[in-house]
């Protein structure tokens, strides 16, 4: 079972932030939205680009390349050109940093 890894400080995110960050190799995005820190591996179903440079709209998170839109929270496909989920990350604030958990397995 993995460890809570501490990969940003908390105010390093404010709300409606987008943030690329990296969790031992693998590459995470954040997002807040409604007060909340969520993420995701940061590949978006379409073609497999990183979702660094998008931002958040009407409650999904909008891909910068083609327009995909995730729902917030869970990352389910909303909008085509991606019909697939975001792989969601286990996420958490604790002592004001981001922690992060690699529960995919
Ligand atoms: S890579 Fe995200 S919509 Fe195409």
């Amino acid at each position: 079972m993995s460890e809570w890894t501490t990969v940003e400080g908390d105010a390093a995110l404010p709300e409606g932030g987008v943030l690329p960050v990296d969790l031992d190799g693998l590459p995470v995005i954040l997002v807040r939205h409604l007060g909340c820190v969520h993420a995701f591996e940061n590949r978006c179903t379409h073609d497999g680009s990183e979702l660094t440079g998008g931002h958040i709209e009407d409650g999904q998170l909008v891909c910068p390349h083609h327009g995909a839109r995730f729902q917030l929270p869970g990352g389910a496909a909303t909008c085509a050109p991606a019909y697939e989920p975001l792989t969601p990350i286990a996420a958490r604030v604790e002592g004001g940093v981001i922690q992060l958990k690699d529960d995919r397995w």
